[in-house]
């Protein structure tokens, strides 16, 4: 499938009467068209980079659908992509978009213009967007030129979707994603130094999809003289693909890579990773995927760096004390002083199990939950 094909008509079987209007969280047609959106939204999540990955679905007064999504960047973003698939229909529509439309000229025109010139009539909106840029002022526009706008349909679904795009735009820092792959008795290679492969393809394949979904991927030097890794994306591919360029992230080696060795071409880094998570921000990092080893992994698991673990375990065991651990380094000294976090998903890939586990302080705020859990069905693999 290519970009061009993806602003289709998929509509005509709805009345515009049956559309009740919103309360605070939507009405069931509301969620049901944003849910539309989101699902678009998700096929093009590995080529919107640096721009956030946005669905839209443009209903017109007699109920057809027109959809877009976010094209690589410099195309035209999701709404203007709905909106000239729509053409004259729009006018009088409602506009469905996972994230507030933005409101200034970048590399395209601001889409709340488009908006505002093709007669949409109403604009319902999952979340804000946090960039300094936008922040509300999308929504203000469009309120300005007479445009009914309600916002937060879907809001937990968008949040979860987006949240390495929403976490840099607040933070300025890469969303960290902390990957290894570990035997069911915690150990993730052997004394000898060797570790591939602990688990099966399936869950190998699942984390070459973290790696399409991130900018750059790190591991650490001892890692490139062990594995002599190339940590390219291999086996996945996502249902849209760059038309041109490839899916692989900037690769970053803590410390100095070998010469010769397969992750060349790569950026190397040394130093307090908090300095190095602001530099690769600044580079548009909006998601780091952290790959190991254990040193590195500890470093950045002690230093409170990571946002999201994703731990694959293999129904395995090295049978002894001798394997490597998880981390290395000095842990908690006391059971007052264990880290705890939340699982956020538990699925079986293959014949082994992923588990995706959040900081506590992320489960509390709720920043990123599928609270509205029935709305799209996720993308992860078959659940347990
Ligand atoms: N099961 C899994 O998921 C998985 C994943 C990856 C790797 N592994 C295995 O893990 C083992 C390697 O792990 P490891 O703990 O020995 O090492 P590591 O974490 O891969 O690398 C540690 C090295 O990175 C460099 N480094 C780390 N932080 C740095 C910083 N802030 N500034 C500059 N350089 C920095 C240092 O390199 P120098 O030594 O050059 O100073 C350090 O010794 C291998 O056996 C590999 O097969 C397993």
């Amino acid at each position: 499938m290519t970009i061009g094909e993806i602003p289709v008509t998929i509509g005509g079987t709805m009345n515009a009467a049956a559309s009740p209007q919103d309360g605070p969280h939507g009405g069931p047609s509301d969620r049901e068209f944003m849910a539309r959106a989101i699902q678009a939204a998700s096929r093009v999540r590995c080529i919107t980079s640096p721009n956030p990955w946005v669905g839209a679905v443009l209903r017109t007064t007699d109920g057809d659908l027109f959809e877009g999504v976010t094209s690589e960047p410099g195309g035209p973003h999701a709404e203007a992509a709905a909106l000239a698939v729509a053409g004259e229909r729009a006018v009088g529509s409602t506009l469905f978009v996972t994230l507030e439309p933005c409101s200034h000229q970048g590399r395209t025109p601001a889409c709340t213009e488009a908006i505002i010139d093709s007669g949409v009539a109403r604009v319902v909106a999952a979340i804000p967007d946090p960039d300094p840029g936008v922040s509300g002022g999308g929504f203000e526009q469009l309120r300005s030129a007479g445009i009914e706008v309600a916002v937060g349909v879907g809001a937990d679904h968008a949040r979860s979707q987006l949240e390495s795009y929403l976490h840099h735009r607040r933070t300025g820092r890469p969303f960290v994603v902390l990957k290894l792959a570990e035997s069911i008795d915690g150990s993730t290679a052997a004394p000898n130094g060797t570790s591939r492969w602990i688990t099966s393809p399936s869950a190998r394949a699942d984390g070459h999809r973290l790696r399409a979904e991130s900018d750059a991927i790190l591991v650490g030097a001892a890692t490139v003289r062990q594995d002599d890794p190339s940590l390219t994306v291999r086996d996945y591919l996502p249902p849209v693909r760059p038309r041109a360029g490839s899916l692989d992230p900037i690769r970053v080696v803590l410390g100095s890579a070998p010469e010769g060795a397969k992750v060349h071409p790569c950026v190397e880094m040394s130093g307090d990773l908090g300095a190095l998570l602001d530099d690769l921000g600044k580079r548009g990092v909006m998601q780091l995927l952290v790959e190991g080893g254990a040193r590195v992994a500890g470093d950045f698991h002690r230093a409170g760096l990571v946002d999201r673990y994703v731990i694959y375990v293999a129904p395995a065991m090295f049978g002894g004390d001798d394997a490597q651990g998880l981390f290395r380094g000095a842990g908690a000294w006391d059971i007052d002083e264990i880290w705890r976090g939340q699982f956020r998903s538990i699925d079986r890939v293959g014949d082994d199990l992923r588990l995706e586990i959040v900081p506590c302080s992320e489960s509390a705020t709720g920043e990123g939950s599928g609270a509205d859990a029935n709305l799209v069905s996720g993308e992860t693999p078959g659940a347990l």
